[in-house]
């Protein structure tokens, strides 16, 4: 987990995370997650969605534009990210919020999504306590992280070790566990596809200057491997001292 002050900045605007999804595509089984987790949100046919930290809207943009009787609030930190949702101009209400303080009622929710966000959050439990607090009891939740071996061998490379976060493929399922009575996980592999050596290091400098200056130089184009997990999470759990939801 990253200061607040360094998440901020890393998404003051959209570029970096815009160019981070992009060299992004399928692993060998041929399953691209944004692609999954948009199917997944789909097939539930939801009324209402609340999307936390939904950056450039991709995923906002392509839900409502299958269910458009379906309310879609996109929130996101970065204000930036929330006028690029608003852009998208599918049917989508976007607005500047933090996650862990949605605004919306107990409950409003069939689904809320926090797609590749949940390892910046300061207060994690807050934030999925939150995603409890807005859902159904019949609601559900997903989350998407990232796996341990992500970009691994590029990691390796530019020589550091493989990047741990506060919510990853191997430690979501306890700690969503702590709120919601069932959760189930779809791993994927990916893999990322860089043009060149500076491809790679336009890369990992969106992430950290240091690793970019790290990268030795390679020749040609290069493929490294990452690894994602989809979370389910449904059966919310009562809040502590709140009650039955
Ligand atoms: C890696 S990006 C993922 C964006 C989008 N979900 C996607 O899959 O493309 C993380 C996003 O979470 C937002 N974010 C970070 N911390 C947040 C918080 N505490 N509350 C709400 N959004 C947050 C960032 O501004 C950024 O847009």
């Amino acid at each position: 987990m990253r200061e607040r002050s360094v998440v901020a900045e890393q998404y003051a605007t959209t570029d970096r995370l815009t160019q981070r999804i992009g060299i992004w595509g399928p692993g060998p089984d041929g399953i691209d997650p944004v692609i999954a987790l948009r199917d997944a949100v789909i097939a539930l046919e939801p009324h209402r969605v609340v999307e936390m930290g939904c950056g450039t809207g991709l995923l906002a943009a392509q839900v409502c534009r299958a269910l458009p009787e379906c309310d879609y609030l996109a929130t996101d930190l970065s204000p930036a990210m929330v006028t690029a949702t608003v852009a998208t101009g599918a049917t989508v209400r976007a607005m500047v919020a933090s996650a862990d303080t949605l605004p919306v009622a107990d409950g409003w929710a069939d689904v809320v999504i926090a797609a590749w966000m949940l390892y910046h959050v300061p207060d994690l439990d807050a934030v999925i306590a939150e995603a409890a607090r807005v859902l159904t009891p019949g609601g559900t939740f997903f989350a998407v992280t990232n796996g341990d071996e992500h970009l691994a061998t590029l990691l390796a490379d530019a020589g550091s070790g493989p990047v741990r976060t506060q919510f990853s493929a191997e430690n979501g399922a306890a700690v969503l566990g702590r709120r919601f009575s069932q959760v189930h996980r779809q791993d994927i592999r990916t893999e990322a596809c860089f043009t060149d050596h500076a491809a790679a290091t336009a890369y990992l400098a969106t992430v950290d200057p240091d690793l970019a200056a790290g990268l030795p130089w390679f020749d040609g184009p290069r493929r490294d491997a990452g690894f994602t997990t989809i979370f389910t999470a449904t059966g919310p759990l009562p809040m502590p001292g709140r009650g039955p939801q």
